[in-house]
């Protein structure tokens, strides 16, 4: 009788450490991400040219130069010039879905991504040999591994808060402007955030920012990203009292529960 309660109780946890590890398996690989290769080929800004004429030049303006949605005969459909925006803000941009914009909007929504990784650097590659901006971040800028999540933590809040939470889920502003939430972007993407500043968000430039302090605020969001949410349920990170009290009441549930099992078991 007594073996057996052990072999119950045993079986449980190694079958809870396997879960664990197997959440953990997959999280790991999931988190690997792309840098785009910089310096770019004519053959690449010619391709990006063709792809800039027929997807996005009706609002840009044939050479990026941007049309006033007021003074042309397009349905109102004008984008502002896109000179000198750099590689980041069309990476951004693009890769987000916000771009191409299917009409006027207050704020361009996050959609579906309308063209792959090798065409976005196209289009970002033209747009950056028509004049200098801030380009999209290196493999060795986007390497967080040795930054602080601490102070990644602490330079969020300072900086991001306001506007996107203290977990980064987002939050709406004023004139029905939303900061959305961060935990789909990738860390190329939060990086290019920071650096091109869409819409309502300030321009972090590494004079306000460095490249470190980038790193930790990456670090952090990371982290908040891949903490578990215990119970499988997200409590819109309502704060650690609520939330240890949840884990709390669900784990003494289900102590209670094991125990009921075994103790049936045994009888
Ligand atoms: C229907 C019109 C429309 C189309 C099509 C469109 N855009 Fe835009 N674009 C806009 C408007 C309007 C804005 C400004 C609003 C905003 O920033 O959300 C904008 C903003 C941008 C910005 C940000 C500029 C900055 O100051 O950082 C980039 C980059 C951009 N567009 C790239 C593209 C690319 C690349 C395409 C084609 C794949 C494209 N757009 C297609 C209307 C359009
Ligand atoms: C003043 C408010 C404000 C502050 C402060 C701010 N943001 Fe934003 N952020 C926004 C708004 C508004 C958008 C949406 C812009 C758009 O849709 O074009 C945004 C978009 C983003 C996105 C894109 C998310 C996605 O998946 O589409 C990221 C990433 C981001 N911000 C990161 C940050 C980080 C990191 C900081 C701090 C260093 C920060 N933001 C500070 C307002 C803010």
């Amino acid at each position: 009788m007594r073996r057996s309660r052990w072999a119950a109780l045993i079986a449980v946890i190694v079958a809870l450490v396997a879960v664990g590890a197997t959440y953990a398996a997959l999280n790991a690989t999931s988190k690997a991400s792309a840098a785009p290769a910089e310096g770019a080929t004519s053959a690449q800004i010619d391709e990006g040219r063709k792809l800039f004429l027929e997807g996005c030049s009706s609002c840009h303006g044939l050479n990026a130069e941007g049309i006033d949605g007021a003074t042309v005969n397009n349905g109102g459909n004008g984008g502002p010039s896109l000179i000198g925006v750099g590689s980041a803000s069309v990476h951004f941009q693009v890769s987000t879905g916000r771009m191409p914009l299917a009409g006027p909007e207050a704020q361009a929504p996050t959609k579906k991504v309308q063209y792959n990784e090798e065409e976005i650097a196209a289009l970002a590659a033209y747009i950056a040999s028509l004049a200098p901006g801030p380009a999209s971040p290196s493999e060795e800028e986007l390497d967080f591994s040795n930054a602080s999540v601490a102070e990644g933590g602490e330079l969020f809040r300072t900086n991001c808060s306001q506007c996107h939470n203290f977990s980064g889920r987002g939050g709406a502003l004023s004139d029905g402007a939303y900061a959305p939430s961060l935990m789909q972007a990738t860390p190329q993407q939060i990086y290019e955030a920071m650096v091109t500043g869409p819409q309502q968000m300030p321009v972090f430039s590494n004079e306000t920012l460095t490249v470190e302090d980038k790193q930790a605020i990456l670090a952090y969001i990371d982290d908040v990203k891949n903490a578990p949410n215990p119970g499988g349920q997200d409590l819109g990170a309502l704060g650690p009292v609520t939330e240890g009290l949840f884990t709390f009441i669900v784990g003494i549930v289900l102590f209670i529960a094991v125990a009921v099992w075994i103790g049936a078991k045994v009888r």
